[in-house]
Parts: C-alpha cells; structure tokens; sequence
C-alpha cells in the first residue's frame, strides 16, 4: 500500500524518505522530539494533508450528528471536500463533493436535504446512493455514448466506529475496526455506539494539530500545567493503556480522591465492570481525535487543521443511556471542569506554536515514562509520511511497569477476564 489514494499521487519530498524520521526511528531511550517545520511549515503541512490524511481513517464527527432525515455532513479530508450522508437502506454513504457535469462544489455546508442531491449550476441531481438521476434539457437534441450510469459521484468509504464517525479517502485501508485494533474489545464494557450527544462546542487554537493531540499524549505537564486536574487524575496513578492499533493510550485508576469531586456528579453508566468504573481512559486516536472516556461521561475532541499554525476544535460531550435525568447543574460541573483544563491546555500549546515558530529550536529528547505515547505517535505519523502502511503494536500486557509507571491496581481484563495479551494468544492460536 502506499501514501496515494485516488484523489492525488504521491509527491516526492525528503519528508517522504526515511532519513528525514531518524529521531522518531530510534528506541524511545534515544529518541528525539520532531523538528519545527513539521509543526510550522507550510510544504510540509500540504504534504502531510495529502500523505496522512489523505490515507488515515479520519474522524468527521460524533455518530449521533447524522440523522436519517435527509441529512448531509461536509467535511474537508486530506484536501479533499466530502459529503456524507445517509443512503435509502439507511446506510452511511460518503462522495466527492463535486458534480460529475463540470465540478462545482455541490453542498457548501452541513445541511438538511431531501431525496435529491442537485448541482446549483445546472440542476444535474442525484439520489443519496449517488446516483445520476436527472440532467435538465443536457440530451434534449442528443449526446453520443452519454449514460447516466457512468457519472455518479465519485464514492468515498465511512464507517462508524463507537460513537465516531470515520472518512478515508484510501480505497485499500483496512477497516476501521482493524485500524483501530485492539481498542474496541477495550472500550467494549462502555458500549460507546449506544451514548448520545449532551453538549458541544467549537474554538479554534493557534498551534498545530499534532502540538494539541501530544499535549493530551502526556501527563508530564499536568502538575504545573493543570493543578486542579492533578488532583483527580493524579500523576501516580497514571498507566499504560496501550495494545494494537492506531491509537495512543493512557489511563487513570482511580480517578477521583477525596479532594475533587466534579467526575462524579453524574451517574455511572450501567454493567461497567470494577475496572471501568473506576477509570479514565485517555486515547489519542490517530489522527485527529483526543477521547477521554469517564464512566459517566465521554468528552471527544475532534481536531481539524486549518493550517500549520491553526486548529479547529470540536468539542463533544455524550452521555450514557439512562442520563435523561441529568440537571443542568450536575451536567455543569463537567462541563466547567473540562473547558477550564482545556483552556489551560490552549494556552501552552499556542505557546509551544510560538516557540517552534520564530525559530532557534532543534528537536530535544522525551521522557520515556511520561512521553513514549508521543514517539509512537511520531512514528505513526513518519509512517504514513514515508508511505508505510503497518498498524503499531502495543504493551504485551497491561500488568507489567514500563519506564517507571507502577503496575495498575485494575488493569483491563475481557468479559471471561483475560488480560490483554491472553486475548491477542487466545486469537493468534483461533
Ligand atoms: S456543474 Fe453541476 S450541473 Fe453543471
Ligand atoms: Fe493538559
């Protein structure tokens, strides 16, 4: 597989060749932090829309944003506009945002349609499978070999995944169950898919995607950085939560003490087991989606770049089935606690930005107990950059310390409590 996919061909940049990853390619002990321009520069920030969001399972919002109604989703991937939205079986369905007569942009914004998909510019329409479906006086004095069959939208793949909805433009990526591994047997006790939207919210930073998602990668900041956080979710009791796949994970058990109390003014979501209910799960999906799940609640921030130096935020927060009765008050203290740790993050990665950007710096090392999520991150990121197309693996087990952290008191076991790599052993040998 490579970096292409059917919208653009691959460019040659010394970006794409493995010497440019040679910090990222040693072992975590001798790794180094990436360079600035792949966090500040303009070429690089074309080439990496093209070769990592062009070819990655990139998250376009939360599943409950589409409704069967004749509802249309545009989203930007990879440089490429894309509509989504909902076929007569009440499928998801993804196309190129451009009509088959002379390309103009068929949808400019989320919206509500009804059967039809028509083309301002000369009202070519077409049903919400895609197909072509009326030409307006085009063939009225005839038209050699033109069959309407042959310009249906061009179709692009979408995939719902937990409560997330996923694009990709790469015709050859493996599903996105398989791309995200092992994590869905993980989150399996949340039953994710059955969680609805609360609340959500939008802002956009002046720093690069990547600063905003390797922030959340790591707790090394978090006392200095968050002190209220560190209370809840506190440094020591920080674990690898990290298998096959393509995320970067990390949890917290337990999470609360007996000094802050804001996770838990809502109630827990049923059937979770001990060690569910008594964590944090923060997953840094790859690319562009920061997951924080809470027995209680899940907080999703969906990143999507605008520039080197710009990111929009989405900000979601659901809740699990049987939350109708959630006040605004027990809902508010979440809501607060969150947006005052995000702003919090908001602030030193626009710094970050700042610093990477006015020149002077040369990649520095990273802390293999509080960082090594970011070199695995960094080398998912030259992967696709270099056209590799390989899912990491993870931990062998969640049981074992590494690098310094403890051994988690709960670590994650299946419904038949088998930790994770009797699970893998168990499959491997099926
Ligand atoms: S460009 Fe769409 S109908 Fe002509
Ligand atoms: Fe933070």
């Amino acid at each position: 597989m490579s970096a292409s996919n059917q919208f653009h061909t691959a460019a040659a940049s010394p970006w794409t060749s493995e010497d440019a990853w040679i910090g990222s390619r040693r072992p975590i002990l001798e790794a180094h932090a990436l360079p600035a321009a792949v966090y500040a520069d303009q070429d690089f920030y074309a080439l990496e829309s093209e070769r990592v969001f062009g070819t990655s399972w990139v998250c376009i919002g939360v599943a409950d944003e589409m409704r069967p109604e004749g509802q249309v989703m545009v989203r930007d991937i990879g440089g490429l506009s894309i509509i989504v939205t909902m076929d007569t079986q009440g499928g998801l369905r993804g196309f190129a945002n451009s009509c088959r007569h002379r390309g103009t942009r068929l949808i400019e914004s989320d919206c509500t349609i009804g059967r039809t998909i028509r083309c301002p510019y000369h009202r070519w329409g077409y049903d919400r499978d895609g197909n072509l479906i009326s030409t307006p006086q085009f063939a009225d004095a005839g038209v050699d070999g033109f069959d309407p069959a042959d310009f249906g939208l061009h179709p692009v793949r979408v995939e719902q995944w937990e409560c997330l909805l996923f694009a990709t433009l790469d015709h050859d990526a493996p599903s996105v169950e398989e791309w995200f591994g092992d994590l869905g047997r993980r989150l399996s006790g949340y039953r994710l898919e059955s969680w609805r939207t609360h609340d959500s919210t939008m802002l956009d930073i002046r720093a690069n995607w990547k600063l905003i998602t390797e922030n959340f990668q790591e707790y090394y900041h978090l006392p200095w950085i968050h002190p209220e956080l560190a209370k809840v979710s506190r440094v020591v009791d920080h674990y690898r939560y990290q298998g096959y796949g393509m995320y970067c994970g990390q949890t917290t058990t337990p999470i609360t003490n007996d000094e802050r109390g804001d996770w838990a003014a809502m109630p827990p979501a049923e059937g979770l087991d001990h060690s569910d209910m008594a964590s944090g799960r923060f997953i840094a999906l790859f690319p562009n989606v920061m997951l924080s799940v809470l027995p209680n609640h899940v907080f999703v921030i969906r990143l999507e770049p605008l520039g080197p130096g710009i990111t929009r935020e989405h900000c979601t927060w659901l809740l699990p089935p049987g939350s109708e009765n959630v006040t605004d008050e027990d809902f508010a203290v979440t809501h607060d606690f969150w947006i005052h740790v995000n702003g919090e993050d908001v602030g030193i990665v626009e710094r970050n930005q700042r610093g990477l950007g006015t020149g002077g710096y040369t990649p520095g090392r990273l802390s293999p107990r509080f960082e090594e999520p970011l070199h695995r991150f960094h080398n998912m990121l030259a992967d696709r950059m270099t056209g590799l197309s390989r899912i990491p693996d993870g931990d062998p087990s969640d049981d074992l310390p590494l690098y310094g952290t403890g051994v988690n008191p709960l670590p994650w076991r299946d419904t038949h409590g088998r930790p994770t790599r009797e699970v893998a052993a168990h499959e491997r040998h099926a």
